[in-house]
């Protein structure tokens, strides 16, 4: 039974720390909670809610619908255990996408499938936004060896400086680059206007689209529709019961893996390997319910302490990024699952270790005690690092994990830490599969849909409705008269003129047909016309 935590106490420390350390040998991975102000009372009292967690993970692997906003199953485990789908068609439509994905993989590298004006492909360009682009780039940085496949590059935005800037970096290999386009609905509008530009600036320089287009979504999307019609290189499933952030097992983060000669089966090893660790019904043997027990404890089940994450491994520093949506978009709901206004979720914010050392740790040990810190080391250093005048760069970076990790408790603050025997594919996975197990049972403890995401359709139909907006503005102002903000928004009908004038101001910004009278500073004495 662990003692109370209690972090003035060394004896209590390490009382604590062997009853909760959870090991694996199999998996080479260590999960100490012990530093976390889970306590026996809370292990005890969380009994009930974990057997309803549990049993309804079990559901979810079994094909439930876990997602009924969407009336969807959840999937992803079959991801990785095909045989664990529900039924034989779905786990050899898996098992049939991993082969093709190996294969086409090899293809490319060996230069069996060429560029279409002849040679060998030379990059790859990945365009997808959110779970269509987080995975994929943590593959790509977290695996990809130095030389190894082909060099990647991402546009995952709409901003036109990030789309100039990365066929800029193109340039003349644009013709012998693989264009990837990566969208589960197929018509999300970032990757889909990314595309266009992409092509545009390829047709305009003679290239053929068709010959190194990808296409990574749903069968029958836009997206696949088209890609089929124009007979694109290759299309990849991505299948409707997978949500986009927890993709990373699925085309879109084993295509990357293909690419840069990543042994994506280790990949998919190692996330089987914890789904069956975390299968286990037990909160203190399955590291993924100590850690949303933890979670829990720490943010009173209301995400009152927001998540730091500090690997100290600098090919984790996008894991961070990965996790802040893994989390977030799960468990960042207004509604509980019976429609009561919840609120819920829980903040994940880091970088990398020890370099936020010299930057925001400050605070988390002198200032507002609002989060806890998840630790990640790695103990694994290359060979090719040695030690200089006694001084090992990996121990000194073991050092100072442990000098911030001791400093944290000294003030009473909270962290817990997770060790990798070895960082590779399989250790990759199995830190994916673990952090995705404990947000659905936190989701399960918080009562949750972990797996729709109403705000960021919201987001998308907002959007959309500013763009319409903009386009009536445009032909209104097409007549070349000038107008106020007021007198545009009465015009328009629309109550508010503020949209008017983000709108005028960045066309303004961009096309000298525009002409302003005012002042910027006084709104409301702004008037306009496209002359
Ligand atoms: O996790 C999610 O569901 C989202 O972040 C999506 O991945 C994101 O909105 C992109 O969607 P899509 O892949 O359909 O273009």
């Amino acid at each position: 039974m662990p003692a109370d935590f209690d972090g003035s106490n060394p004896a209590t420390r390490w009382a604590r720390f062997c009853d909760l350390l959870w090991y694996d040998e199999g998996l080479g991975l260590w999960l100490d909670v012990s530093r976390m102000a889970l306590n026996q009372r809370d292990i005890e009292g969380m009994q009930p809610a974990f057997a309803k967690a549990f049993a309804a993970m079990a559901a979810l692997e079994s094909g439930a619908i876990a997602n009924p906003d969407e009336q969807r199953m959840v999937g992803h485990y079959w991801l990785r255990t095909p045989e664990l789908a529900p039924d034989a068609e779905t786990a050899g439509h898996i098992a049939g996408e991993i082969d093709r994905i190996e294969a086409f993989g090899h293809q490319v590298l060996a230069g069996g499938l060429q560029a279409p004006g002849g040679g060998t492909f030379t990059d790859v360009l990945w365009i997808g936004i959110g779970g269509s682009g987080l995975g994929p780039l943590l593959v790509i940085e977290a695996l990809q060896a130095e030389g190894q496949g082909l060099p990647f590059h991402f546009i995952d935005n709409v901003d036109p400086q990030g789309i100039s800037r990365i066929l800029g970096r193109l340039d003349d290999r644009l013709g012998t680059t693989l264009v990837i386009v990566v969208s589960k609905s197929g018509g999300t509008p970032e990757p889909r206007i990314a595309m266009e530009q992409v092509r545009a600036r390829l047709e305009q320089r003679g290239g053929r689209w068709a010959g190194q287009a990808v296409a990574v979504t749903m069968v029958g999307s836009r997206l696949d529709r088209l890609a089929e019609a124009e007979q694109w290189l290759a299309r990849f499933d991505m299948f409707d019961w997978v949500g986009g952030r927890t993709s990373i097992t699925s085309a879109v983060g084993l295509l990357p893996a293909a690419l840069t000669g990543t042994d994506l089966r280790a990949f998919l090893d190692g996330a089987a390997a914890m789904d069956a660790a975390t299968r286990a019904a037990a909160l203190t043997a399955n590291p993924a319910a100590l850690l949303a027990a933890s979670w829990h404890v720490a943010g009173h089940g209301r995400g009152q302490r927001d998540m730091v994450v500090l690997p100290y491994r600098d090919r984790l520093a996008v894991f961070s990024r990965y996790l802040q949506q893994l989390v977030m978009e799960s468990l960042g709901k207004k509604l509980s699952r019976d429609g009561q206004v919840v609120n819920q979720g829980i903040a994940v914010y880091g970088n990398k270790g020890s370099t936020d050392q010299h930057a925001y740790v400050q605070q988390l040990r002198d200032g507002v005690d609002n989060f806890f810190v998840s630790f990640i080391e790695a103990l694994d250093d290359p060979a090719d690092i040695p030690a200089l005048a006694g001084e090992r760069p990996g121990d000194v970076l073991e050092g100072f994990l442990q000098g911030t990790r001791t400093a944290l408790m000294e003030s009473g603050r909270q962290s817990l830490t997770i060790t990798l025997r070895r960082f590779d594919a399989r250790s990759l996975g199995a830190l994916v599969a673990l952090f995705e197990r404990a947000v659905g049972l936190y989701a399960e403890l918080v009562n949750v849909n972990a797996y729709d995401q109403p705000g960021v359709e919201a987001g998308k139909l907002a959007a959309a409705s500013i763009l319409d907006l903009q386009g009536r503005l445009e032909g209104l102002l097409a007549d070349g008269a000038p107008r106020t903000l007021e007198a545009l928004g009465q015009e328009l009908q629309t109550a508010d003129p503020e949209p008017l004038f983000w709108i005028l101001r960045h066309l303004s910004a961009n096309d000298p047909a525009y002409r302003v009278s005012g002042s910027w500073a006084e709104p409301a004495s702004l008037a306009f016309a496209r002359v």
